[in-house]
């Protein structure tokens, strides 16, 4: 039974008591005596066990069979997870360049910040798909039809939602610009329908009501000033646009905008400057303007907590 230990490294033992089923775009049917019945027929693969206790029951034939097919199963830890996703990371940095950095990021915010605590609503659930000719969304046909591309690619060997690419490609275009790298987890669900209107804060909120809108999501006051700092990207004045660092709350300490100076007015948007006027904000501001590591690690923490907002997730 040399097989049967080889390959049990690789299979989760969870699996082998319970039921799985997830969506994939082949047809494949396998039986092994003594072994998980492994059926998979046009949309689902489900994998069903009802007595099997230890790996050692299995034979080797079905052990071959877990090996050959494992790269369809999700375990998040495995070597089929850690593959999907180097996979994916692979395809998006074939076309991530810097000046694309920011739209992708931008991207996941639009994605994913349409979250309704309330309704349990919105989230990374790839719909933004569906919402690109909404006004809030101008501008963000162009990176999804960069991801289009990679979607081609990353589909004809395995299948991935949106939401997972949108997920990863955001990692990827924070770590290009010299961010923190972003371990993300895979296994988001697609919606197949646009999330509800009106969910994504406007930019002409004063810091309370971005703080509420905020709330309405999951997220502290502490989590709204770290995600906003995405906005050292981009050409809003917060120091290099392409380079992922601190200088978005240095800038804001500084407040170079004036009504009467036409050029430092271009600085920043409403949003991000009612932010430095709230006493509550600004402590955060002030942390992440002298602490370049602690923004990174804040930042790290709520992009996952953001990437994870609302989605749903294939079973295992
Ligand atoms: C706090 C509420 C937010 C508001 C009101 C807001 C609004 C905006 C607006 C109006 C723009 C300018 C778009 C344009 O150039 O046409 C922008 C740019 C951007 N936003 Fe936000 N945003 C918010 C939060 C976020 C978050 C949480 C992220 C990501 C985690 C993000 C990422 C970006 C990036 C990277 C850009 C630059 C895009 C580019 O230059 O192509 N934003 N945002």
């Amino acid at each position: 039974m040399r097989s049967t230990t080889a390959a049990a490294a690789a299979v989760d033992p969870a699996l082998l008591s319970s039921a799985v089923s997830f969506s994939a775009g082949r047809e494949l049917k396998l039986t092994a005596k003594n072994f998980p019945a492994v059926k998979f027929t046009g949309k689902r693969l489900t994998v069903s066990c009802a007595a099997a206790s230890s790996p050692s029951q299995f034979g080797r034939r079905a052990l071959m069979y877990m090996a050959t097919t494992s790269f369809l199963m999700p375990f998040p830890n495995s070597a089929s997870a850690t593959d999907e996703n180097s996979l994916l990371q692979e395809e998006i940095k074939k076309v991530l360049t810097k000046a694309k950095a920011p739209g992708l990021l931008r991207l996941v915010f639009h994605d994913a910040g349409t979250f309704d605590e309330g309704d349990k609503t919105g989230g990374m659930n790839g719909s933004i798909v569906y919402e690109l000719d909404r006004p809030e969304n101008t501008g963000l046909q162009k990176p999804v039809k960069i991801l289009e591309k990679v979607k081609g690619q990353v589909d004809s060997v395995r299948p991935v939602s949106w939401a997972d690419l949108i997920a990863v490609a955001g990692a990827e275009a924070v770590s290009i610009c010299g961010g923190p790298k972003i371990p993300v987890q895979l296994g988001r669900i697609d919606a197949t329908v646009p999330d509800p209107v009106g969910k994504l804060p406007e930019e002409s909120l004063d810091a309370n009501a971005m703080k509420q809108s905020f709330r309405k999501k999951g997220f502290s006051a502490q989590e709204l000033v770290a995600l906003s700092g995405a906005h050292t990207l981009g050409n809003k004045g917060f120091g290099n646009p392409s380079v992922f660092d601190n200088s978005y709350y240095k800038i804001l300490l500084e407040k170079p905008w004036s009504p009467s100076d036409s050029m430092s007015s271009m600085i920043g948007l409403p949003s991000d400057r009612a932010l430095s006027e709230d006493g509550e904000c600004i402590r955060w501001i002030t942390k992440y303007a002298e602490d370049q590591n602690l923004f990174f690690e804040d930042f790290k923490k709520v992009y996952t907590k953001l990437v994870n907002t609302g989605a749903k997730w294939r079973s295992v």
